[in-house]
């Protein structure tokens, strides 16, 4: 006799035709630039292989990772598309000459990252390819203004040996959501001044690139030679002032689905959860859902977060614990192995990551990155 298989406990389906539309509509935003999917975090909680290759396939030029092992993890699955990793260690020169020696960028923010990237080409026998970073106002990573010029003498001097090649010049906006904050402009003026800083010293990257989503929707002066958007390449909004992922024609790429696992009734007055912070307010019925904190699923979402269940919307019920949240659903016609849909694309009147951000007082890019690793990804290719 075959047991029949229930509906999975969680998962999160992966839309790969939704995020190849979505990398086309950012290319056509920035019709003259190249693009670089950001797919670091595990392509912010969608998949990095099978992502990386979807980016890729829909015209990306380039990966940007943040972790020297993300870098790796692309390479060990054949993926031979140009890499930029951004986060290295300058107490690790290991790290570097692992990635240069699997062909990887590495971005350069001070004289000990380049000391890296020159020990990185010596052992490896190649020359690095390097990306200049400059903190324009960010206040994050990069080299300072007032060691741009230091930094710059040091890299004319490497170039000279063959050791290192600039390939690239960068910086990140820290108002790119606020396209008319005047910081925006301030930090193309600057960065535009560090180009030329090192023009004179006789340094000309091929790749000058600053934009992030909410740029490469709103701000064409920031798209140089290539666009570097994360948060849109999965269908998500980079900013209320930017656009609705609807408006910016972008698909949300993960749907976020469980199964109800319990149902029961429950007499009026009863409490619901840790510290009975939702009370029945009637006779009712409540559903147990087995996804919780664990799974991605914010505390913030206690008595707020929105889902469909058989076809109808319904609340968390109480607090989100680890692994199960809960959910009175009234008369409504619920049934253990009901699906409950957390978020999707919204086209069958789901929520959405964005919805779910907006409830729990948090951004799009929390609510699926975090969407813990016991998840399994299931990865489709149409809208089947
Ligand atoms: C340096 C850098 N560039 C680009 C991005 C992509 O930004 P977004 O996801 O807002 O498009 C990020 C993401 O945080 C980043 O850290």
């Amino acid at each position: 006799m075959n047991t029949p298989v229930g509906r999975p406990r969680a998962q999160a389906r992966i839309d790969l035709a939704g995020l190849r539309n979505n990398v086309e509509v950012l290319r056509s935003a920035a019709p003259t630039a190249q693009l670089m999917a950001v797919v670091k975090a595990d392509a912010y909680g969608h998949g990095l292989v099978e992502c990386s290759r979807a980016a890729v396939a829909a015209g990306a030029s380039y990966l940007g990772v943040a972790l020297p092992e993300e870098a790796i993890e692309l390479r060990a699955n054949g993926i031979d598309a140009s890499i930029l990793a951004w986060l290295l260690q300058t107490d690790s020169p290991a790290q570097w000459i692992e990635l240069v020696e699997r062909d990887v960028d590495v971005s350069v923010s001070s004289l000990k990252g380049l000391e890296c990237a020159r020990i990185a080409a010596a052992e490896s026998g190649t020359s690095a390819k390097i990306h200049l970073k400059l903190d324009t106002g960010m206040g994050r990573g990069g080299s300072g203004m007032a060691e741009w010029s230091r930094l710059l003498d040091e890299v004319s001097r490497a170039v000279s040996e063959n050791s290192i090649e600039v390939v690239g010049m960068w910086t990140h906006l820290a108002f790119a959501d606020q396209p008319a904050h005047p910081v925006v402009e301030h930090q193309l003026e600057l960065f535009a001044e560090g180009v030329a800083q090192a023009k004179r010293q006789g340094i000309t990257p091929l790749l000058r690139h600053v934009a992030n989503s909410a740029a490469t929707f709103r701000t064409p002066s920031a798209h140089f030679d290539l666009v570097r958007p994360g948060i849109s390449i999965y269908g998500l909004s980079p900013g209320a002032a930017v656009g609705t992922a609807e408006e910016l024609g972008l698909q949300p790429v993960m749907q976020l689905s469980g199964a109800v696992t319990q149902v029961k009734p429950v007499a009026a007055g009863q409490g619901v959860s840790y510290g009975h912070d939702y009370v029945t307010q009637r006779d009712t019925t409540i559903a147990l859902v087995p996804l919780g904190y664990a799974d991605g699923i914010p505390m913030g979402a206690t008595n707020v977060g929105p889902v469909v269940i058989a076809g109808e919307r319904q609340v968390v019920a109480g607090r989100v614990c680890m692994d199960q949240i809960m959910f009175d659903v009234g008369d409504a016609d619920v049934h253990e192995g009901d699906e409950v849909v957390f978020f999707g694309s919204g086209a069958a009147g789901e929520p959405t990551a964005d919805d779910w951000a907006q409830v729990t007082g948090t951004i799009g890019y929390e609510i699926v990155t975090r969407i813990g690793a016991r998840v399994p990804r299931v990865f489709a290719d149409g809208s089947a």
